[in-house]
């Protein structure tokens, strides 16, 4: 969702400014803006991707040396020039740029326009510029405590960056609820919504927690809390390289990230993985493990594509762990009124560790005295520092919005925490346990050998690209596959697509399927095989298309489908991580040759910190 980007020192900020925002794109977007102080400050805002932001400055002054920029994906007002940021307060005081909403920028409008406020766009960004303003001219008070009381005043979300006029050697950050992080350079200082702008200036960056405020001088960082306390800033060394954040050579970040899946499930299970492969450690949990082991029952939280994994979790803490688990999307979880007891363990997956319903969920689950773990893939990001403990995926940064190689690296922690509490729970023999991670080293190797295949879905993909709806069908460890096949597919390409329990079929889809229906059957060996086999037959029997996806060797299910795609043998209880790739790779390319913006589809945002 908006991204944003600022820089104080002695560089010229157009081009950190525009490269940031260049960087901040995967995050999804409908327009974007900057400013730059000088003398006065300049305010360039455009709806559209940076490039015609680009365009429109070209013959403007951008020349200065402090600057913010912004992306933003809209929620109150729709996409404009208007609408875009940054925000100019009435008497031009104040500039701002802001992720979140306001949620009482209502009554706060109402109040604004009775003291003589009007507003020229339909935001609440606007509303809170206009807040702050006030406040500074009434009370005739600095901008950082004009600031502060203003932000005492305001109900919501924000990661704010604020230029004053008045006060030109500065910029003032605030955050509370949507990520914000500092960069330090020499003499100068970065401001991001996430590091990827950050990372080819500097590596030392301190994360803003909420309610803080932060006043920054080129040569100096002051950082208190919203009521005035000083707090003494925690500085941290980022983990990320500037090629991590490149195509390198391929046409789409998704395709990349496809591809990285071999290496980046093996960095997930680096070091936790002994090397004699007889045993496991997750140090994250080491101080809850105690806990863990006595859990009465596991409570599974995400959104989206984590929340798929979250299905595959479940099946995997059942089977290796008989422990009792639940799935639930965060969103629902955090508005009913769940059952949590200290008993619990509540597990939040989550690839940004930004999701703001999976961060409100937390919130109650740690109110009811459950343990809160995370499985989260950004490091520093607000999930981890919220929970009690977890488990890092380590798959690198992931630029495309469809969800991948984070989908399968959250999949392998899962499983070796299952593992792992199986083991410790007394339930996994030495033959079992060490199979199970046996089969989980031999991943990449299997991972790697599929993705030669690549060519083979290219051709399924030319076949299919122009139908109007898709199926997908699973049981058991395929199920939450089918589902995961069927997001992939109508997030980047806009075709129709369900997934659904293959046996529920009967309830229902079977109604759609007809000669122009494909219907993607996840169909290797385990133990519904049989069963699986029948629901191929009954959608033969109704014309359907069938494309399965089978264990390399079979003949049977080859003998009555249209196409078979065939994946390597391996323990059903860890072939999901296999078997979704031919199904990420079907639908990147569906999607290229529809001419779709893979890695940016409309209206998607890659890290959604707004409910
Ligand atoms: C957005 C993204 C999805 C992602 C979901 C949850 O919808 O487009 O790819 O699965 O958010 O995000 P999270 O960062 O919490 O895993």
């Amino acid at each position: 969702m908006c991204g944003i980007v600022g820089y104080i020192g002695d560089k010229n900020v157009y081009p950190i400014l525009i490269n940031g925002l260049k960087r901040l794109e995967y995050r999804g977007y409908d327009s974007a803006g900057i400013s730059i102080l000088k003398d006065e400050i300049q305010v360039y805002k455009k709806q559209g991707k940076v490039k015609d932001l680009e365009k429109f400055v070209s013959d403007k002054d951008v020349t200065g040396t402090i600057g913010i920029g912004h992306t933003r994906w809209a929620t109150h007002g729709e996409p404009s020039d208007v609408n875009a940021h940054p925000h100019t307060s009435e008497n031009g005081h104040f500039v701002l740029i802001h992720n979140g909403i306001i949620e009482n920028y209502a009554t706060l409008k109402n109040k604004l326009t009775k003291r003589g406020y009007s507003f020229y766009s339909e935001t609440d960004t606007e509303v809170l510029a206009n807040l702050i303003e006030y406040i500074y001219l009434k009370g005739k008070v600095s901008a950082e405590i004009a600031i502060r009381l203003a932000l005492t005043k305001v109900i919501g979300a924000y990661g704010l960056v604020i230029l004053c006029k008045d006060e030109p050697d500065k910029l003032i950050a605030a955050r509370k609820g949507s990520p914000l992080v500092i960069g330090i350079g020499e003499n100068e200082y970065f401001l991001a919504s996430d590091a990827t702008p950050i990372v080819e200036y500097t590596k030392s960056v301190v994360y803003l927690n909420n309610d803080d405020v932060a006043i920054i001088k080129k040569n100096e960082l002051v950082l208190k809390t919203v009521s005035n306390d000083t707090l003494v800033p925690k500085v941290q060394q980022l983990d990320l390289e500037i090629g991590m954040m490149e195509k390198n050579g391929y046409d789409h970040f998704m395709l990349k990230e496809i591809f990285e899946q071999p290496r980046s499930i093996e960095n997930t299970f680096r070091g936790r993985i002994a090397s004699d492969l007889k045993s496991l450690h997750l140090g994250g949990l080491y101080n809850v493990m105690p806990r863990l082991i006595e859990a009465k029952r596991i409570i599974i939280i995400g959104c989206g594509t984590s929340w798929h994994a979250g299905l595959v979790g479940e099946y995997l803490f059942e089977d290796l762990a008989r422990l009792p688990v639940e799935v639930e999307y965060a969103s629902e979880f955090r508005y009913r009124n769940p059952l949590i007891t200290k008993d619990d363990v509540v597990i939040a997956i989550s690839q940004s560790g930004e999701t703001a319903d999976t961060l409100a969920a937390i919130q109650l689950a740690k109110e009811a005295g459950a343990l809160v773990l995370g499985i989260c893939n950004v490091v520093g990001s607000s999930i981890p520092r919220e929970t009690d403990a977890g488990v890092y995926t380590h798959a690198g940064p992931e630029i495309g919005v469809a969800s991948t190689k984070a989908f399968t690296a959250q999949v392998t922690v899962l499983a070796l925490m299952s593992i792992l509490i199986g083991r410790k729970r007394g339930l996994l023999s030495d033959e079992v346990f060490f199979q199970l991670i046996r089969e989980m080293n031999q991943i990449p190797a299997k991972l790697e050998y599929l993705l030669t295949f690549n060519d083979q879905y290219k051709k399924i993909a030319e076949m299919y690209k122009e139908a109007n709806n898709f199926l997908y069908l699973g049981r058991g460890y395929f199920f939450p596959v089918a589902l995961e096949g069927a997001l992939k597919l109508k997030e980047i390409s806009y075709i129709h697509a369900e997934g659904y329990p293959a046996a529920e079929m009967k309830h229902g889809p079977i109604a759609l399927i007809d000669q122009n229906m494909p219907v993607v059957v996840i169909a290797a060996k385990d133990k519904s095989y049989n069963k699986i086999v029948s629901n191929i037959q009954e959608v033969k029997a109704r014309n359907g298309i069938v494309i399965a996806i089978v264990t390399e060797g079979d003949t049977v299910i080859k003998s009555m489908a249209d196409h078979v795609l065939e994946i390597p043998k391996c323990d059903e209880k860890l072939v999901s991580l296999l078997a979704v790739v031919p199904l990420q790779l079907l639908s990147y390319h569906i999607a290229v040759m529809r001419g779709c913006n893979v890695d940016q589809p409309r209206n998607l945002a890659k890290s959604v910190t707004v409910e």
